[in-house]
């Protein structure tokens, strides 16, 4: 179950369409794809070219303000809406610290790209974030947990020292979505998500947003998408839509799912390690139990080996082998396949929306082949 909090905002998203309505108007949200809009004379405002304005993306973006608190401008992917955060507050000569344990595609495109644009790019652990302080970093990207190794840092000291110092924080929230963990209230600049996983939740889109409260930066963010045009389909904007509409209910249930799987597994003999931020044991447990308002739906288990890891995805019935987490079915995968520094047999498990007795008995029944 999510927290109250969360619980007012699941409420207001569902009936957030239904309010401003006018009789005979469709309840369920239109999709509108157009690239031209009726436009005579002075533009006044009003819709003007699809690569700027589309009402079922403005209807998305309200609903995700209403999530986030914030502003919202949304991406046709997690990707895009990061690379639009990092090239609307980075300039050359200026530096960048990535976590060198998080989502592996944000570095590539720090380092691949922007390094090559002037940027100075710095990589550390998600854990050991804060040592060597933050003097001269501009923008500082977060991750936290981190994907894959679900490792956590603290926000809210972080974004304090990174402001003294005079820098900037995004946080890349796609982990935890806004239900579990609400970085903007601790300090954060900029989130960014992956819309991809949990609130699109039925792997059948790609979208991303980027929120904040700073209206320079949101413009900023605007000005990228329109003049990059890196603009979502209205299609997919409508499908994400209606996964926002039940994010609450899904969510609650994928991280209720995931503790109680994660207490069972924590004993099992064949698992070599486990992480899971909600384990008393975990060493992101005190952290997580200030920072996070859930303890989230990923699970990190370290088998014996690449073979053992393999056999244990693929003998059950419940999981889909699949790269990308978040959606109503459980999936995992041994995330070694892409060369993120994790052992040969740690595989990241994302608890989906089955109901959970059913799911731990055929986990149970897969590691007891190994
Ligand atoms: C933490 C994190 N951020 C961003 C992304 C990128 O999202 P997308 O695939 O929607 O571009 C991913 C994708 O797996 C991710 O795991």
């Amino acid at each position: 179950m999510t927290d109250k909090h969360s619980q007012k905002i699941a409420a207001d998203l569902l009936h957030l369409r239904g309010q401003g309505l006018s009789k005979g108007d469709p309840v369920a949200l239109p999709l509108v794809s157009s690239s031209m809009f009726h436009l005579p004379g002075d533009p006044d405002g009003a819709a003007t070219y699809g690569r700027v304005d589309n009402p079922t993306w403005e209807a998305v973006e309200h609903t995700l303000a209403v999530l986030e608190d914030a502003p919202c401008v949304a991406f046709p992917s997690g990707m895009a809406a990061i690379s639009a955060a990092l090239f609307a507050t980075l300039k050359a000569g200026q530096t960048l610290l990535i976590p060198s344990d998080g989502y592996y595609v944000t570095r590539l495109l720090s380092v691949r790209f922007l390094a090559q644009l002037g940027v100075t790019v710095i990589e550390r652990p998600t854990r050991s974030y804060a040592d060597g302080g933050f003097d001269g970093i501009d923008v500082m990207f977060v991750e936290t947990p981190s994907n894959p190794g679900l490792d956590l840092c603290d926000i809210a000291a972080i974004a304090q020292a990174v402001h003294q110092a005079g820098g900037k924080v995004i946080v890349d929230n796609t982990t935890m979505t806004p239900f579990g963990q609400r970085p903007l209230d601790l300090g954060a600049d900029i989130v960014v998500a992956s819309d991809t996983k949990a609130p699109g939740g039925h792997s059948d889109l790609l979208m991303g947003h980027v929120a904040t409260r700073d209206n320079t930066l949101r413009d900023a963010v605007l000005d990228w998408r329109k003049m990059s045009g890196a603009i979502p389909s209205p299609h997919a904007a409508w499908l994400l839509h209606r996964g926002l509409e039940t994010l609450e209910v899904r969510f609650g249930r994928m991280c209720d799912t995931a503790g109680a799987i994660a207490q069972v597994l924590a004993d099992h003999p064949v698992i070599n390690d486990i992480r899971y931020p909600g384990l008393p044991d975990d060493p992101s447990h005190t952290l997580a139990k200030r920072q996070m308002t859930s303890f989230g739906f990923l699970i990190g288990l370290t088998l014996a080996d690449k073979d053992a890891a393999e056999k244990f995805i693929t003998s059950c019935r419940f999981l889909r082998p699949a790269t990308s987490f978040g959606g109503v079915h459980s999936s995992a995968e041994r995330r070694a396949r892409w060369g993120d520094d994790v052992p040969d047999g740690f595989v990241r498990l994302s608890v989906g929306c089955e109901p959970s007795v059913e799911l731990l008995d055929d986990l149970l029944q897969s590691l007891s082949t190994l």
